[in-house]
This record gives C-alpha cells, sequence and structure tokens, in this order.
C-alpha cells in the first residue's frame, strides 16, 4: 500500500514541475520595473514638453562608427592646419587593396583611373573638364595636389571643395586615409611615367 507520507511527497513534487512549465507566473513576486509603460515612436508623452516621445541626442553625442570632425566648415583647404590629421594606416598591400576598390568606385568617375582628371563622366561635363596650370580641373596627379598633405587631401572628401562635394557620407573615415594611401601611388606612378 502507498504511504500518505509518499502521496504527498510525489503531489508536491508534481506541483512544484506543474509550477516550472508556467509561463505566465500567476503572482508576480516585487516585478519592480519589468512592467514599465514603453512609448511607441512617434507616440504623444505628456511627459516631455514637446509632447513627444522622441529624444533629441544629448549635444555633442557621436554616432556609433563615426568621428567628429575638428575642421567641419574650414573652406580654405590651402590653409587647412594638419593637426590631428596624418594618415593612421600603413601603405601595405592590404589597405592600398581596399584604398584602390574605393578609389575606383567613389573616385575614378570623375578623376580617372589613374587620377589623371580624364574619368568618364567629365567628358559630358564642360566644367569638370576647365583645364587650370597644370592639367585638367580633376586632376589628382598635378604639383599642386602633390604637394598637398594627406590632411589636405582627406578634408577635400570629407569637406569637398568648390565644384566638388563632401563624400563622407559615402566613404567611411578609415576608407578616406586608405584611399589617400592609393592617390600617392598614383601620383609615384605618374612621377615615375611623367613625359612617357
Ligand atoms: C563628381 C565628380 C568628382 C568625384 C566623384 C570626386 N571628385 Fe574630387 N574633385 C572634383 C572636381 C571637379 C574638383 C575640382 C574642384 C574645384 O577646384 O573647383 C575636385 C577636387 C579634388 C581635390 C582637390 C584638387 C585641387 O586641385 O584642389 C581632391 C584632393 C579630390 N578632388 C579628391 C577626390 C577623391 C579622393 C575622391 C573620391 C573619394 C573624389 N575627389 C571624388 C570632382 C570629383
Amino acid at each position: 500500500m502507498i504511504s500518505l507520507q509518499r502521496i504527498f511527497a510525489l503531489s508536491l513534487a508534481g506541483l512544484i514541475l506543474w509550477n516550472c512549465e508556467s509561463k505566465t507566473p500567476p503572482m508576480e513576486y516585487m516585478p519592480d520595473m519589468a512592467d514599465s509603460p514603453a512609448r511607441e515612436a512617434q507616440e504623444a508623452d505628456s511627459n516631455f514638453p514637446n509632447n513627444t516621445s522622441l529624444r533629441l541626442p544629448p549635444v555633442g553625442a557621436v554616432p556609433q562608427g563615426h568621428y567628429p570632425y575638428e575642421y567641419a566648415g574650414f573652406t580654405d583647404v590651402e590653409k587647412l592646419p594638419n593637426k590631428g590629421l596624418t594618415n593612421p594606416y600603413k601603405s601595405d598591400l592590404v589597405n592600398l587593396k581596399r584604398g584602390e576598390d574605393r578609389y575606383q568606385t567613389y573616385c575614378s568617375p570623375c578623376h580617372g583611373v589613374r587620377g589623371q582628371g580624364n574619368g568618364t563622366v567629365v567628358g559630358p561635363a564642360p566644367r569638370l573638364n576647365a583645364p587650370r596650370e597644370d592639367g585638367p580641373m580633376a586632376t589628382l596627379v598635378s604639383t599642386k595636389v602633390k604637394g598637398f598633405s594627406d590632411g589636405q587631401i582627406y578634408h577635400v572628401i570629407t569637406e569637398g571643395n568648390a565644384l566638388m562635394k563632401s563624400y563622407a557620407s559615402q566613404v567611411p573615415t578609415e576608407d578616406r586615409w586608405k584611399i589617400i594611401l592609393y592617390v600617392r601611388k598614383l601620383q609615384e606612378y605618374d612621377n615615375r611615367t611623367a613625359g612617357k
């Protein structure tokens, strides 16, 4: 015969197991803030003076993967201070390959596959063709751009310059520096082959 204790122990175990399976506990002991009322995006919220649930990021907040740019809005690239604008990347094969890939995607349509200012869109756009002392307007192998610091080229990509618009939203910071490594190679190539 099954003893009373046994029945009791079995039903207690059953009760515990049954309780374990329950997904929604019927009673919450100290729920703290587990059930705080959440707001949907765009929903009105009378707790805030502008009556909206959307919050502005705090002043000076920087989105992930972005870096604040010290010289934003500086228009005269020739007078750009070089402070804080040195290329953090080595001119090794991996970085140059990335630089080449990004250059050929984002720069070559205007600046040409070798930086000579003869990209595919230059032909139909006479303003891009306008000649200057040492080559077409969009050349990157001119004495002028060869004399630019890495920081000055970085500045042009980030902020744009005269006719050229900013490429900051298409080209992330790291790739800008790698493009510059590649532009230096194009300039070296031009030096070696000049007049040939
Ligand atoms: C849509 C065409 C176009 C694209 C794409 C473009 N540029 Fe330019 N870029 C120009 C033009 C045009 C100028 C000359 C602007 C001026 O002086 O009015 C210029 C100027 C420059 C200069 C300064 C040259 C100087 O003589 O002052 C640099 C450096 C430069 N570009 C780099 C780049 C790099 C690097 C990329 C790719 C991330 C790029 N550009 C993409 C059209 C373009």
